[in-house]
């Protein structure tokens, strides 16, 4: 028997956030131990502006025919200025496929109060998934710490404990925020850092793009031709036979925990390197840091992740 979990999805949509939103929704549909009940969407600047990371989940929602509320958030860190991705995601952050014109407009209230306000408020405790800068949890539990006693646990697709993929060092989504992250990392809270050891095994193909683009759901059809653009970068850029889907990783192992093999280690951000800023310092021996444990993601079952994605996209009708 399928169980819920009370959600809130914190993204900066980017073509693996959008594909992200589509699986958390669609989870209610599907045969796994959870099914995720999303109380709403939580927009960060970080793939692209604000403006643009805000529209395009409008545009997701709306092309899938979601019922749910857009709330926008920070539009740059808590600190730094704000580092932008269109290299991979294109000049509006989701370029690909054509979306028709948006016809709803956001939420007027701020994320932040939006996160603070619902998790407050929940019966049951809930969980924050952030696929994208941390700023907005980080903000919302600097200005209401007594929410952390209701937050189940915090799911970030960011970080790797080895390499990075926005510079050596670091991973894209704890470079645009460090300070954030390492104010996270600092709660006792349960977190789990789905990072780049993961991501990157879980890659997608063309052969998995043309399946998707072929189907006779017009939501599978459109992830495909977002797909098609991601993978083009990877492939150009990169050097790699396919894409990895960071951010439905993420989303996924709240559906299905068996996907994701983690460990706990002490994790803490480097804030002030030179060439290291950004990194996701993952204490293996367990003696140089006193941080509390985060549930580092090592290893994941492709197989199972792929038909997930695969089951959640074609069920859109
Ligand atoms: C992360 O960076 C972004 O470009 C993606 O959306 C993902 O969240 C991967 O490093
Ligand atoms: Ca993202």
């Amino acid at each position: 028997m399928a169980k819920t979990k009370k959600v809130i999805l914190d993204c900066d949509p980017g073509h693996d956030d959008a594909i992200g939103i589509l699986l958390g929704f669609a989870s209610q549909d599907l045969n796994y131990l959870y099914k995720l009940d999303i109380l709403g969407i939580t927009i960060v600047a970080g793939n692209q502006t604000l403006e643009k990371t805000v529209n395009n989940a409008l545009k997701i929602v709306e092309y899938a025919n979601i019922d749910t509320k857009i709330y926008p958030g920070y539009a740059q860190p808590l600190i730094r200025d704000l580092e932008i991705a269109p290299e991979v995601h294109g000049e509006t952050g989701l370029d690909g496929p054509e979306f028709p014109g948006i016809s709803g407009s956001p939420e007027k209230k701020h994320a932040v109060s939006f996160m603070i306000d619902t998790i407050r408020e929940s019966q049951d405790k809930v969980t924050v998934i952030t696929t994208g800068p941390m700023t907005n949890l980080a903000a919302a539990m600097i200005g209401a710490p007594d929410i952390i006693d209701n937050i189940e646990e915090i799911v970030f697709m960011g970080g790797s404990a080895y390499t990075g993929n926005w510079t050596p060092a670091a991973e894209f989504n704890i470079l645009v925020d460090p300070e954030a992250v390492q104010f996270i990392m600092k709660s006792d809270l349960k977190k789990k850092m789905v990072g780049l050891e993961v991501t990157r095994k879980a890659m997608f193909y063309p052969k998995d793009i043309n399946n998707l683009k072929s189907d006779r759901s017009s939501v599978a059809r459109m992830a495909g031709e977002l797909l098609e653009y991601f993978v083009q970068f990877h492939i150009n850029e990169k050097g790699m036979p396919g894409c990895p889907l960071h951010d439905p990783l993420a989303v996924a192992s709240i559906i299905n925990p068996d996907i994701l093999k983690t460990e706990p280690y002490s994790v803490n951000i480097e804030c002030g390197g030179q060439y290291t800023t950004g990194r996701t310092v993952v204490d293996f021996d367990g003696d140089s840091f006193d941080t509390p444990v985060t549930d580092v993601a090592l290893d994941v079952d492709v197989k199972a992740f792929k038909e997930m994605i695969f089951e959640a996209l074609k069920s859109y009708r």
